[in-house]
């Protein structure tokens, strides 16, 4: 792998071994919960809004270490947007992904590029995008990302 590459492997890890946001949040104004049935892996996400911007997010689950670190960059990256911002940013990274889209700009999240040369792994990475997207919409039943 090459030096970018690397890197990004590392901050995956780091955010693997050591996930920002993780946990409950009790005083959540919007939750949901999301699951990849290819693997069994499930989400929980708890959000509070102040209007229409997310002020506070928290993720719980167990999951391989691309959902978890997705799960704990995305929750860094969602914080202070709004949902409209959030739709934007979920868009633009799930192109990233898929190999669709560039990867300029999306900051941190930038370390799932390499995600695109693995296509079982896109789910991986969208789990927790796809969970928060359905708390911001109010959503009552679990999301799955098939
Ligand atoms: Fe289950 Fe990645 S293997 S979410």
């Amino acid at each position: 792998m090459n030096e970018l590459g690397d890197l990004y492997q590392e901050m995956i890890l780091e955010h693997y071994k050591s996930p920002r946001n993780f946990g409950v949040l009790e005083d959540a104004t919007r939750a949901a919960h999301g699951d990849n049935p290819l693997c069994g892996d499930k989400i929980a996400v708890t959000l509070r809004m102040k209007g229409d911007v997310i002020e506070d997010v928290r993720f719980k689950g167990s999951g391989c270490a691309i959902s978890t670190a997705s799960a704990s960059l995305m929750t860094e990256a969602v914080k202070g947007r709004t949902k409209s911002q959030v739709d934007a940013l979920f868009e633009r990274f799930h192109k990233m992904v898929m190999g669709a889209g560039p990867a300029d700009g999306l900051d941190k999240l930038e370390v799932f590029s390499g995600v695109s040369e693995f296509p079982i792994r896109v789910k991986c990475a969208s789990l927790a995008w796809h969970t928060i997207k359905a708390a911001l919409e109010g959503k009552k039943d679990p999301v799955s990302t098939e």
